[in-house]
């Protein structure tokens, strides 16, 4: 576990300029082909869990909190968005302290599920999440224009973490509104 690590909790639309520039850079070492005029990729998150040594950030992750719509059971969900840590501070756990964090949040306010799309499922396995294959229906967004509704189940890597009582249904996920 990181010792001296500080996470603060940022709603989104109060997240000032000199903030952004630094996250909009960490997105960009982190993430390829990360749009370089926003610190979003098709819509923003709710608020922002951010890790920091001193002033510089070191990681951060967007949480959408959305009513998802699982097999007819609406549920309450966290959709884990652009979790990152800086190259130097990686290996050290922040990213999962960055997760733990969203989760005992969730967990204090009735959150159902943590939602993910995971390019490395062992790290999130590892983490308490497990991989669904659900049928999907999404809103799909490209360059902020909304294109119509997506039906089809991902390849791999869509991954839940149960937080409350309800179970988790195979039938289809609709995640009203768009994808993270
Ligand atoms: C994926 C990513 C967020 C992980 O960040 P991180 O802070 O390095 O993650 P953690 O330190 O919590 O865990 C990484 C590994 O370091 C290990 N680790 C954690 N603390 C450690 C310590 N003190 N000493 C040694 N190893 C440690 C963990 O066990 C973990 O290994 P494991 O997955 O084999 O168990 C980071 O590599 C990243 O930003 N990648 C680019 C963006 C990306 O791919 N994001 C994920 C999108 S799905």
């Amino acid at each position: 576990m990181y010792d001296m690590l500080e996470i603060e909790q940022v709603d989104e639309y109060a997240i000032d300029a000199t903030t952004a520039s630094q996250i909009g850079q960490l997105l960009q070492e982190s993430f390829p082909a990360y749009p370089q005029d926003r610190i979003y990729f098709r819509q923003v998150p709710t608020f922002r869990l951010i890790a920091k040594s001193g002033d510089e950030i070191t990681g951060q992750v967007g949480i959408d909190f959305r009513i998802m719509n699982n097999d007819n059971q609406l549920l309450r969900t966290f959709g884990i968005v652009d979790l990152c840590v800086r190259e130097s501070a990686r290996h050290k756990g922040i990213a999962a302290a960055l997760l733990d964090r969203a989760e005992s949040i969730g967990r204090k306010h009735g959150i159902d599920f943590l939602i993910l799309w995971a390019q490395d499922k062992a790290f999130y396995e590892k983490r308490g999440f497990r991989e669904v294959s659900n049928p999907c229906r999404w809103l799909l967004i490209q360059n902020h224009q909304s294109h119509g509704l997506v039906h089809r189940r991902f390849g791999e890597g869509l991954m839940v973490m149960r937080l409350g009582k309800k179970e988790w249904q195979n039938g289809t996920l609709d995640y009203l509104g768009h994808i993270f």
